[in-house]
């Protein structure tokens, strides 16, 4: 028996569903890659949307041939210098071109060793042939060099009408009669992902040709893995409490991340300042929550964590939002990040005040920082040298 997956891959880009922009930017990359700044273009999206058939149909379609490599297969720095090292040479003058598929590479990241990412962007840049590397989420940050290196493409979550074409489309081709209602609830239950639904397809209909509502049945509750993107999409769109309830079910994100994607999202969406204040209330009740369950261990709070976080929040819009918004990731790590930054330089040199005045770099903060602040706009030079501050800390003064 063939999969229906691999039956109807499209063998060429206008077969592709939808991401009519993401196609055109991903064959202009590759037909035009000797003009191109970046060495390598990086698809991303949500899982089944079309990431690999896409670079297998552009391939065909353009005469070249595909390199495939998984990245999670990477072991260590070395094995990656191995696998692709051989591939990215100049090309003979007798071999077709070729397309360097690297999939997956959100799998780099768990990788022990560090080493990997690093390995994979200088291997990048001694390319002579176009590297295409895929990922779902591509924004971890253990990626950013990477990021930084890659053309970015993205191919949106494929809307249900666009799976249900696709639906529709096979059930002729296999001779299956169903119901457009049945094959619309197919296309709705798979959260975008196309391979999903086709796969439900083909089991609904394996030994008969004719499938009624009651099948549907056999596919039960879909255990996805929501992402985050999707899971801020049925908090702040939605106001069936029933859905949005279980929107955080199966995200791979803990709650604490739930609340700075939720505190950098709120804005976006909620325009009319009312809805904005009863949200960013429901968000500081689900953080009271959260307190309580950190001091006191008390799980069972989770119950109202979730609630608050979820319905609590969605209900407070008086009316639904449309259209499409695209939300952030959140600033306030990076936010974290600067202050730490900043006090970084702070905190050194109390350290070195307190050594030569024997005090406590706590005190030393309270104290006398301030004095010599207003004593090194006179004095710098012998404060930066008795004090022995390197530049960072010199600038800290001056600033
Ligand atoms: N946009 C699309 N148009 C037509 N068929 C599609 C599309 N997206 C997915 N499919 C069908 O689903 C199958 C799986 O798609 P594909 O392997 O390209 O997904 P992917 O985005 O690479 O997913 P993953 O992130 O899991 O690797 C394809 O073989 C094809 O049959
Ligand atoms: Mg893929």
């Amino acid at each position: 028996m063939k999969l229906w997956t691999k039956k109807y891959q499209p063998t060429k880009l206008k077969d592709v569903q939808a991401h009519e922009k993401a196609i055109y930017d991903l064959k202009d990359y590759v037909v035009n890659y000797k003009f191109q700044k970046k060495k390598a273009a990086l698809i991303y999206g949500p899982t089944g949307s079309g990431k690999t058939c896409s670079v297998y149909a552009l391939a065909k379609e353009s005469d070249l041939e595909v390199v495939e490599m998984n990245a999670s297969s990477f072991r260590n720095k070395d094995n990656i210098n191995e696998i692709i090292g051989g591939s990215i040479g100049q090309a003979s003058l007798f071999n077709k071109g070729k397309i360097i598929l690297i999939d997956e590479v959100d799998g780099l990241s768990g990788m022990k060793d560090r080493g990997g990412v690093q390995a994979l962007v200088t291997l990048l840049s001694k390319s002579s042939f176009p590297i295409i590397l895929t990922a779902n989420d591509p924004w971890q940050s253990k990626l950013s060099s990477l990021r930084m290196k890659c053309k970015m493409i993205e191919f949106q979550t494929l809307s249900y009408i666009s799976i249900f074409n696709v639906l529709r489309k096979i059930a002729t081709l296999e001779k299956v009669r169903v119901h457009d209602d049945i094959l619309k609830k197919i296309a709705t239950s798979v959260g975008g992902d196309l391979r999903a639904a086709i796969s439900d397809l083909q089991t609904l209909s394996s030994g008969k040709k004719v499938i009624v509502k009651e099948d549907l049945e056999v596919l039960g509750e879909r255990n996805k893995k929501e992402n985050i993107f999707e899971a801020l999409k049925i908090i702040l769109k939605s106001k069936d409490a029933d859905v949005v309830l279980g929107s955080l079910d199966n995200l791979d994100e803990n709650f604490d991340e739930v609340f700075l994607w939720l505190d950098e999202n709120l804005p976006i969406e909620y325009k009319n300042n009312l809805d904005l204040a009863r949200g960013f209330n429901y968000l500081s009740k689900a953080d009271i929550f959260r307190g309580r369950i950190r001091r006191w261990q008390h799980w069972r709070f989770l119950v109202y964590e979730r609630v608050f976080l979820t319905v609590g929040i969605a209900l407070s819009k008086d009316k639904k939002y449309f259209g499409f918004q695209r939300y952030k990731r959140t600033q306030r790590i990076l936010k974290y990040w600067k202050a730490k930054m900043k006090y970084a330089q702070r905190n050194s040199i109390a350290e070195k005040i307190a050594m030569k005045i024997h005090s406590s770099s706590k005190k030393v903060l309270r104290d006398e920082l301030p004095y010599f602040k207003i004593i090194f706009k006179n004095n710098g030079q012998d404060i930066a040298k008795e004090l022995d501050l390197d530049e960072k800390e010199i600038a800290w003064f001056n600033k």
